[in-house]
């Protein structure tokens, strides 16, 4: 292990914590709510403590905090546990959040509204790995059906209705 000496190019900090020697980002994944959303803060701010470089946002196993809100947002309560955590550290750690994403459009509010610093796609990419590029240059993409259960989860034959709607337009 070494000291990580580097400037840290988000804040512009020195940062103090110990890395393997080559250097690399540490992210965590951490609970957003937990059963609250100060609890899952100061859980966060002990990863920060410690070194975590950025943290990535999801969800918690309780849920008992009637201050997260999504009404009228176009993103959903998961995302909002994302910008909870980034009105929090923002300047301090990137924070991203997740869940839900599906439409370009989303992404890039999210994104350029300042609400959040990264957003996590999982079953938009999955579902066609094109969204990238549709959030970047508005290229056309096959948006996930929402299946019940996701096709490429743990046991399941990856039969995804969206990859098979990619294949049939080749
Ligand atoms: C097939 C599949 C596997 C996943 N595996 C993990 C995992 O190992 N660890 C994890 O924290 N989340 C995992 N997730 C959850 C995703 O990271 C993400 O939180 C969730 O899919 C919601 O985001 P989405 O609406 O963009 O898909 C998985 C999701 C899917 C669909
Ligand atoms: S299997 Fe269904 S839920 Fe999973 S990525 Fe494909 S379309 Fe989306």
């Amino acid at each position: 292990m070494v000291l990580n000496s580097q400037e840290n190019a988000y804040d512009k900090s020195k940062r103090s914590h110990y890395h393997q020697p080559d250097d690399f980002l540490i992210s965590i994944r951490t609970a957003g709510i937990e059963p609250d959303v100060a609890t899952a803060i100061r859980c966060a701010e002990e990863y920060v403590k410690a070194g975590c470089d950025y943290l990535q946002v999801s969800t918690g196993i309780e849920w008992d905090d009637p201050t997260v809100d999504a009404e009228g947002k176009p993103y959903n309560q998961f995302c909002a546990l994302g910008i909870r955590f980034h009105e929090h550290f923002g300047g301090r750690v990137p924070v991203s959040c997740v869940n839900g994403i599906y439409e370009p459009s989303l992404a890039r509010y999210l994104i350029e509204n300042g609400l959040v610093d990264t957003v996590d796609l999982g079953k938009a990419v999955l579902a066609d790995p094109a969204f990238c590029e549709a959030v970047l240059n508005d290229a056309p993409f096959v948006r996930c059906f929402g299946c019940p259960q996701c096709q490429y989860g743990p046991g399941m034959p990856h039969k995804c209705p969206a990859e098979t709607k990619r294949n049939a337009r080749k």
